[in-house]
Order: structure tokens, then C-alpha cells, then sequence
């Protein structure tokens, strides 16, 4: 990882939309559209939005979902021209250490299963494969795999 400074984390808001838009749209062959994000972040219950700045600009976001003891988290995504930064580090940690504050003890998602780096990202923090969503993507159709992380002293630690 290099030595780039760290990012301000903030709360997510539609003054944040369009760079978020853009940003999806690089990074994803099936983007979530505009309205699917304009929905998270006005009536989105229980949606935990994050963004990572650097000098004010959007570099990266996440989007999740806490429930009861379980956060979902259904989307993370880096500028290409930031990434191994530790960037979505940053943003997962701060995630986890939500989940933790809203009494969760675990955080899944699911993951293209050709998506490698991304696996590997999880992996190294600790998710481990545990279930197979068949074709639940679309462009291109594909399987998913769900991961899940226990939070260390968690019920089933
Ligand atoms: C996956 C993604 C979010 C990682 O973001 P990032 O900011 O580059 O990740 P970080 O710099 O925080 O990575 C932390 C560690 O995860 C692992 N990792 C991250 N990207 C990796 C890659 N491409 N290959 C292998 N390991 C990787 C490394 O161990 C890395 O530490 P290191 O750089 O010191 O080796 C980013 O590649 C991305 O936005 N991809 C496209 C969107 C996407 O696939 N989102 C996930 C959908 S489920």
C-alpha cells in the first residue's frame, strides 16, 4: 500500500449524486442507476452511506445496510485512479466499526465470483465464501458470492 495520505470519510448526501453517478459508471459493467442511489439516499431505511474525500473530491463510497445484527454491504467502489491507496480499507473499517456501535456482529455482501481483486480485498480482511448465488448478475450474467465477516467477540466467537 502506499503512503497517500488518509481521506476524510463523510456522511453521503444528494449534493454528493452526480459524482457518485460517474464514479459507478466507471467502475461497474451493471451500475446501479441514479434513481437507485437518489432512493438510498433519501428513503433508504436503515442505508449507512459513506463517502471518501480527498481535497473535497469523491475518490470512493460505500453503501450498506444495517439491520438489526447484521450490516449488508451492498456497494464499495474506488476511483481507478486511487486505488491500492487503502482507500477501501479506510471505508470498510469504518463500516465495521458502525456495525459494531449499532450492536452487529457480522457484515456480508455479495461479489461477482470472476471479480478477483475484490475477493481478494475481502478476503484479506477476514470474509470467508459462503454461499452461491447462481446468475444473480446481469451484464453479464454471472454467479455470486456471498461473504461473510464475524466481528471478533461476536456471538459465535
Ligand atoms: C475492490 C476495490 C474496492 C478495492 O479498493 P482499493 O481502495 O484499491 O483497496 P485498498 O487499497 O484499500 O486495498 C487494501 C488491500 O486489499 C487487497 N487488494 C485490494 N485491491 C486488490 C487487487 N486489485 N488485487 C489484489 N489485492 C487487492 C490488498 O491486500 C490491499 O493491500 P495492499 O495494497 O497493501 O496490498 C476497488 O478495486 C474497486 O473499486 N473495484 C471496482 C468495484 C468493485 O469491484 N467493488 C466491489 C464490489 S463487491
Amino acid at each position: 500500500m502506499s503512503t497517500s495520505p488518509p481521506c476524510r470519510i463523510v456522511p453521503l448526501t444528494t449534493a454528493h449524486l452526480d459524482a457518485i453517478v460517474d464514479l459507478e459508471r466507471r467502475c461497474f459493467s451493471d451500475p446501479w442507476t441514479r434513481n437507485m442511489f437518489w432512493m438510498e439516499l433519501t428513503v433508504g431505511g436503515g442505508t449507512y452511506s459513506r463517502g471518501a474525500l480527498r481535497e473535497d473530491r469523491l475518490i470512493g463510497y460505500l453503501f450498506a445496510v444495517l439491520v438489526e445484527d447484521e450490516a449488508h454491504l451492498g456497494n464499495l467502489a474506488v476511483d481507478p485512479g486511487y486505488r491500492r491507496q487503502g482507500v477501501a480499507q479506510q471505508l470498510l473499517e469504518d463500516l465495521i466499526a458502525a456495525a459494531r456501535g449499532h450492536g452487529g456482529c457480522r457484515v456480508t455482501l455479495e461479489v461477482r465470483e470472476s471479480n478477483l481483486e475484490a475477493r481478494k480485498f475481502y478476503a484479506r480482511n477476514g470474509f470467508l465464501d459462503v454461499a452461491i448465488r447462481k446468475s444473480y448478475y446481469r451484464s453479464p450474467v454471472e454467479d455470486a458470492i456471498v461473504m461473510l465477516f464475524t466481528l471478533p467477540g461476536g456471538p459465535s466467537e
